[in-house]
């Protein structure tokens, strides 16, 4: 792949613990991942990325960081990484990790030092009251108070401290880190909750002195060439978000305003144009995500009345059509794929996983649950383990019994299941990450003009996506049909519904 093969990659996201499970544990790990390589090239990803992998208590499924420099011993041994590093490599396949430098572990060496003499307290907001009244992102106080009356930040849960950033050694650590995993060989760094770490009396969200951080990483990651930088920066302010991805800073950020937005034409178009309208003049390619880790999924998002995406857990339970939501998925999907940019695919969409939204509430994990008192179901739903194969649970998974049950109904959704229906979304993903490979990517688009209901546009290569977002179905514009993500009616493209035309 090119020098910028990270402009038009699809990018698949693998939340490890629920991917698959190579040693019976019943929690996924490196052993699974490599094991299921094959399955990932298949589909026709370009590029994986993880979420955190590194030795962690587990407070927040990984993003409490102990040690930024190891693997997490349930997910397997440094070497293994290393070996999946090569083994991705060698099926021309990229690998991002996730760093986190907004916060750390309380079992963080750092943390730990910190604890035991107040003198070593610098590299983290330590104060002797809590310096504001701040709430945590996850639910009640951002202050914790350790045994000798001090209090330390933290954004998220208490086990995650926040970094102090004007500490020059909170910068030397994390350069190092960069270069440890670049030295390791992987593609890219997904970077978690960036606009977060620069705090002042006056807040910590998107602060402008977040920006000198980013423009040192990418001097780092540009002395290693082909590197990627990736941003998780939601803000709701397009222009202060395109500040991320100025030349000598971000190489790409993830599209949170695609991923939030109804199933609505007017909306969705009003996105994509304020996306290539921010994006193209510095040069930037826009992602497209339709789900990760921490949001509800797509399938059942878009069978619920609300069909947008809400933070908190608001709209948990509210009824949802699934079928409508399905197909709703399968029309988002196409489209996702074809707009100019890159695409990511969390794991579990390509098979049309519902979110599983009946979790008893005593397996619930997700420290969202716990610290909203209950108020907020938090995100475990969407990180159940994949099913695999076999008709009744673990499905394939591994040997042991899933660290969150899967649902008796996944039995038609396996992979095995799917494999062999033409029809299926896992079929869909694949044949579609296939043409988009050859077809679609880096670009630009041209809109086409039919009508209020309807998403249409051409791409460099002369493909045509059109989308049908009305009640009824509407006549096609010329060319053949290379892919279509329900069927046609006499010719017709149907509510809901996405094709791709080729010239004919
Ligand atoms: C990011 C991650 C999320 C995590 C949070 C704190 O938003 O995506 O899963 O809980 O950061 O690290």
């Amino acid at each position: 792949m090119s020098q910028t093969w990270w402009r038009g990659a699809a990018i698949y996201q693998v939340y490890l613990r629920s991917f698959a499970d190579g040693n019976g544990d019943g929690v996924g790990d490196l052993a699974g991942l490599r094991s299921r390589l094959p399955y990932l090239k298949d589909l026709g990803i370009g590029a994986i990325w993880l979420n955190p992998w590194y030795p962690s208590p587990m407070a927040d499924g990984g993003y409490d960081v102990a040690d930024y420099r190891d693997i997490e011993p349930v997910f397997g041994t440094l070497a293994e990484a290393e070996k999946f590093i090569s083994e991705a490599h060698e099926l021309d396949i990229k690998v991002i990790i996730d760093v986190v430098p907004n916060h750390s572990s309380t079992e963080s060496a750092w943390f730990k030092e910190a604890l035991a003499d107040p003198s070593a307290r610098g590299r983290f907001w330590f104060a002797d009251e809590p310096l504001n009244d701040w709430q945590s992102i996850f639910g009640g106080s951002a202050w914790t108070q350790v045994p000798d009356g001090q209090w330390y930040l933290h954004l998220f849960a208490p086990e995650q401290p926040d970094f102090n950033w004007t500490n020059p050694e909170v910068h030397q650590e994390f350069e190092n880190v960069l270069r440890f995993w670049l030295d390791r060989g992987v593609d890219g760094v997904r970077i978690d909750s960036a606009a977060l770490l620069i705090k002042s009396d006056t807040g910590y969200e998107d602060l402008d002195e977040v920006h000198d951080v980013y423009r040192r990483w990418r001097e780092v990651a540009d002395e290693y060439g082909e590197r990627v930088l990736i941003g998780e920066v939601w803000l709701p302010d397009q222009e202060r978000f395109a500040r991320y991805l100025r030349p000598d800073e971000l190489h790409t950020a993830f599209n949170f305003d695609f991923l939030s937005c109804p199933w609505d034409p007017a909306e969705l178009r009003k996105v994509i144009d304020l996306t290539l309208a921010t994006h193209t003049p510095i040069g930037a390619p826009p992602t497209w995500v339709l789900s990760n880790h921490d949001v509800t999924r797509p399938v059942t998002r878009y069978g619920r009345a609300d069909t947008s995406f809400a933070h908190g857990g608001a709209l948990h339970g509210s009824p949802s059509d699934l079928e409508l939501g399905y197909r709703r998925a399968r029309a988002a999907a196409l489209l996702a794929m074809a707009l100019p940019g890159s695409v990511y695919v969390y794991q579990g969409e390509e098979l049309g996983l519902p979110e599983v939204e009946d979790l008893p509430d005593d397996l619930r994990q997700d420290p969202m649950y716990a610290r909203s008192g209950g108020t907020n179901p938090g995100r475990d739903g969407c990180r159940i383990p994949l099913p695999w194969s076999g008709e009744e649970p673990p499905y394939g998974f591994g040997a042991g019994t899933p660290w969150l049950p899967q649902p008796e109904s996944w039995r038609k959704l396996t992979v095995e299941a799917q494999r062999t229906d033409l029809g299926s979304m896992l079929n869909l993903y694949r044949t579609g990450l296939g043409l988009r490979r050859e077809l679609l990517g880096d670009g630009t688009l041209a809109w086409l003009d039919l009508g209020p209901d309807v998403l249409a546009f051409t791409r460099d290569s002369g493909l045509t996506c059109v989308t049908n977002l009305g009640a009824g179905p509407v006549p096609l514009p010329p060319g053949e049909v290379a892919l279509a993500s329900g069927q046609l009616e006499d010719g017709l493209l149907p509510s809901d519904t996405t094709v791709w035309l080729t010239a004919s």
